[in-house]
């Protein structure tokens, strides 16, 4: 099939290289030349596990190509995907200024029956909105179709997830335009839901506030447990052994962060208020969320006191999970923003976010580090901020000589809490016992 996606962000960049991948000749548009230029040359402008290869692959093949001319990819299309960025408002709700432009220019350059699809996360009614605007636009006598096609990927594992999806949702009231959009998606296993536009729209907020729920549920526990003397692993265990808990998205941290859950929780809520409803579970999760973050810098605090001036951090983690480079709304950098404004100097490092990290945090009080051995070096104590799986593994012999007092304050619960009291550091967690009461000064 032919395909042509705007927006070359994570969902749409993602989108296009798989679904070339899968024998369609797809063609990606985005505005900005010099992403354009720097995909074409094999440069990646995010960093997704597996992607650069496929990329290359199906742009050798000619299966792949991008552009930045809109009117190339409409009219060389049967079905335009729109993948551009819906950014939080300042009142909460989804900025839908990119999308409508984008169906605006679509319906300019239709010049036979198209699918017009939406995948960008839009809320409730912004279909039948991108239908009128597309109508009011086209010329005269030519049909046109639109879909709702919301996505479930995560960064990080983006690739894996769209080829092996747990469901395709379609939204539509055309049955010609669902055929279409059935065979695109044929050879996948997964079940297919097919329904309206206003009910696909809202599952993608649903399901992304439900998990939103799900990790502010187990944060919750976590400081429960903490109080309590239980361990929220154990506890995170025996709950997802239980099927219809399921063990995913149960690891307690230091809230959820990125370009989605906050955006989405919070535009689902100011969609509810819109309509008449208080949706009071979404307005504690915010309210749960932002605490979580606080009692992590609250342990510090504790035991620092409120100047940091004087002492250094080593932040272990940028990004706002692991197996990413992006740092936005990323709730490390929150903690470090945090930390600074106390005074504390950061010795900062992340596998793969340094640069995206250092563009947010730039150089005041930071130094960045290449490898977490140098940037634990004569630390005050180590801060764990990101899930990254290396983290665990950290060779807590060689950190406990370089470190100036040894101390971590874990907030991914990625070390082995034994391991760290074996080697001589205290040791604080999320909603896990404290392995020591050492103060730092005091030893
Ligand atoms: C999320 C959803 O998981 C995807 O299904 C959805 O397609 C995507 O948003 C989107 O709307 O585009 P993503 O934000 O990429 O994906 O990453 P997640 O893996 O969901 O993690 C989100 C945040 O929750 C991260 O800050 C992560 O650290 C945190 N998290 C996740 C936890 O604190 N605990 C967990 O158990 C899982």
């Amino acid at each position: 099939m032919k395909l042509c996606i705007i927006g070359t962000g994570y969902i749409g960049l993602v989108g296009a290289t798989v679904f070339s991948d899968w024998g369609n000749e797809v063609i990606g548009v985005d505005v900005d030349k010099k992403k354009i230029e720097r995909i074409q040359a094999g440069d990646m402008p995010i960093y997704e596990p597996g992607l650069s290869e496929l990329v290359l692959k199906n742009v050798e093949n000619k299966h792949l190509r991008f552009t930045t001319d809109l009117e190339d990819g409409v009219r060389n299309s049967e079905i335009i995907f729109i993948c551009v960025g819906t950014p939080q408002d300042h009142d909460g709700s989804a900025n839908l200024s990119y999308v409508y432009a984008a169906a605006k220019e679509i319906a300019t350059h239709i010049n036979d029956y198209k699918v017009i699809v939406v995948k960008s996360t839009v809320p409730v009614g912004t279909n039948e909105q991108v239908k009128r605007i597309i109508s009011e636009n086209i010329k005269k006598g030519i049909e046109f179709d639109v879909v709702s096609n919301p996505e479930f990927l995560r960064e990080g594992s983006s690739v894996e997830d769209m080829m092996n999806t747990d469901r395709t949702v379609l939204g539509s009231d055309s049955k010609r335009a669902l055929e279409k959009m059935k065979a695109l998606y044929q050879h996948l296993n997964s079940p297919i839901v097919e329904c309206d536009l206003r009910s696909a729209e809202l599952i993608k907020y649903a399901s992304n506030s439900f998990l939103a729920t799900k990790i502010t549920f187990i944060n919750e526990i976590s400081q429960l447990c903490e109080k309590t003397g239980a361990d929220v692993s154990m506890v995170a265990k025996g709950m997802g052994l239980d099927k219809r808990i399921g063990p995913r998205f149960l690891n307690a941290g230091l809230g959820y962060g990125g370009s989605c859950f906050p955006k989405d929780v919070s535009a689902l809520y100011k969609t509810s208020m819109d309509y008449g409803y208080h949706f009071k579970i979404l307005d504690s999760v915010i309210s749960a969320n932002e605490a979580q973050k606080n009692a992590y810098i609250y342990k510090i605090v504790h035991m620092y006191g409120e100047n940091l001036t004087g002492k250094t951090f080593a932040c272990l983690g940028l990004s706002f999970k692991d197996n990413t480079d992006d740092v936005r709304e990323s709730v490390a950098i929150k903690v470090i923003r945090a930390l600074r404004g106390m005074g504390a100097k950061i010795n900062a490092y992340d596998p793969k976010a340094l640069e995206t990290g250092k563009k947010e945090l730039g150089d005041s009080s930071i130094e960045y580090f290449t490898s977490p051995y140098k940037a634990v070096m004569g630390v005050d104590a180590i801060c764990i901020l990101t899930e990254w799986q290396e983290f665990g593994s950290l060779d807590l012999d060689m950190v406990r000589k370089s470190v100036r007092w040894p101390v971590i304050f874990d907030g991914r619960n990625k070390v082995d809490s034994f391991e760290a009291l074996k080697n001589g550091f205290a040791y604080y967690g999320i909603g896990r016992k404290s392995t020591s009461d050492t103060t730092p000064g005091v030893q």
